[in-house]
């Protein structure tokens, strides 16, 4: 499978050798720009490796048990570096995010920042083979997307809402998503094929559960409640309900969706 695309970096921001760090800026803002070299990003990677991929995971894309949020994207409560080091810094009291060790030097505060900055990137920069406009017609279409995923309101609930794909996937994770659905399933679509005490067997998402019952949702959205004392089979498929498009769609129609999908962010960005 061939996707071609040209990723341009942004130049890390490069400072004379005079420049030490006694006279380092006293805003925060000029500092974060110091830390900014490959080097430091590295730095910021093993410290996050070590620190915070227990609860954001190692891919730093988040993780529904831990509750701890996505930072590839656009992240929730900040929009710039100094708003990053603070949460950093301070944590986000009253939840599980804690404030780092506070005897960490800023410097090395500022290297996780660097580090979760590289992994967001300015889609204005990436030339994608594929054309956006063909894609929203292969999604409506004959690839019939629209009948599991939502766009903005419109479509169905049997996938994930798509209206900000883009935000959090690059390209070729579009791409994979595609060809390769099972990889990777979260637990939230994950199917439940249960039997109940009426001995029918009835199969959908995992919508809940408690110690007492579960709930699933069925391809034409009914929800089913099943009390545990009645269930007389339960089975898990970890796989997803959408199919691989390899080979159903071509080369080129691949390449449309993952233009169109690429471009599914929040509107004022
Ligand atoms: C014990 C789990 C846990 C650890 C460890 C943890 N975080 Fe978090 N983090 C969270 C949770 C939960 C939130 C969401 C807080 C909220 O906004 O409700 C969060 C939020 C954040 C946010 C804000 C995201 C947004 O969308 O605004 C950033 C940035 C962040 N964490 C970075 C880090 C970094 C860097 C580390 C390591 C130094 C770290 N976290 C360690 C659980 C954790
Ligand atoms: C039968 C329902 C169904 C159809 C049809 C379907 N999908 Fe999906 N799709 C899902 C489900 C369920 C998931 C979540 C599980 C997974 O990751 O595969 C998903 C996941 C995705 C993801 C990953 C979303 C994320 O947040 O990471 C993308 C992108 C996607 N679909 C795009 C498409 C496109 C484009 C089409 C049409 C060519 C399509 N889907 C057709 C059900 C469907």
């Amino acid at each position: 499978m061939r996707l071609s695309f040209k990723l341009r970096w942004p130049m890390p921001f490069c400072l004379g050798l005079g420049l030490t760090l006694f006279s380092l800026p006293s805003l925060a803002e000029d500092a974060g720009t110091l830390y900014n070299t490959p080097y430091d990003v590295a730095q910021g990677e093993r410290y996050f490796e070590r620190q915070c991929s227990r609860c954001h995971g190692f891919d730093a894309k988040g993780n529904d048990e831990t509750g701890a949020p996505d930072l590839t994207g656009r992240l929730n409560r900040a929009s710039t570096d100094t708003g990053i080091f603070n949460i950093v810094r301070n944590g986000v009291p009253g939840t599980a995010m804690l404030p780092v060790d506070a005897n960490l030097p800023d410097a090395q505060v500022w290297q996780v920042v660097a580090y979760i900055g590289s992994l967001r990137y300015d889609p204005s920069l990436v030339d994608l083979p594929g054309d956006a406009d063909a894609g929203v017609a292969v999604f409506r279409g004959k690839g019939d997307c629209d009948s599991c995923h939502m766009v903005n309101g419109r479509g169905g609930r049997l996938g994930p809402d798509l209206s900000r794909v883009g935000e959090n996937n690059r390209p070729e994770e579009l791409l994979d998503a595609l060809v390769d659905p099972h990889d990777d399933v979260a637990p939230r679509w994950w199917t439940l094929r249960i039997t109940g005490a009426d001995g029918v067997t009835r199969e959908g998402f995992r919508m809940g559960e408690d110690s007492f019952s579960v709930r699933i949702m069925d391809n034409d959205t009914n929800l089913w409640h099943f009390p545990k004392n009645d269930i007389q089979d339960m089975e898990r498929i970890e796989q997803s309900t959408m199919p691989s498009y390899d080979g159903t769609l071509s080369e080129g129609e691949l390449d449309d969706l993952v233009a169109y999908l690429f471009t599914l962010r929040r509107e004022d960005n």
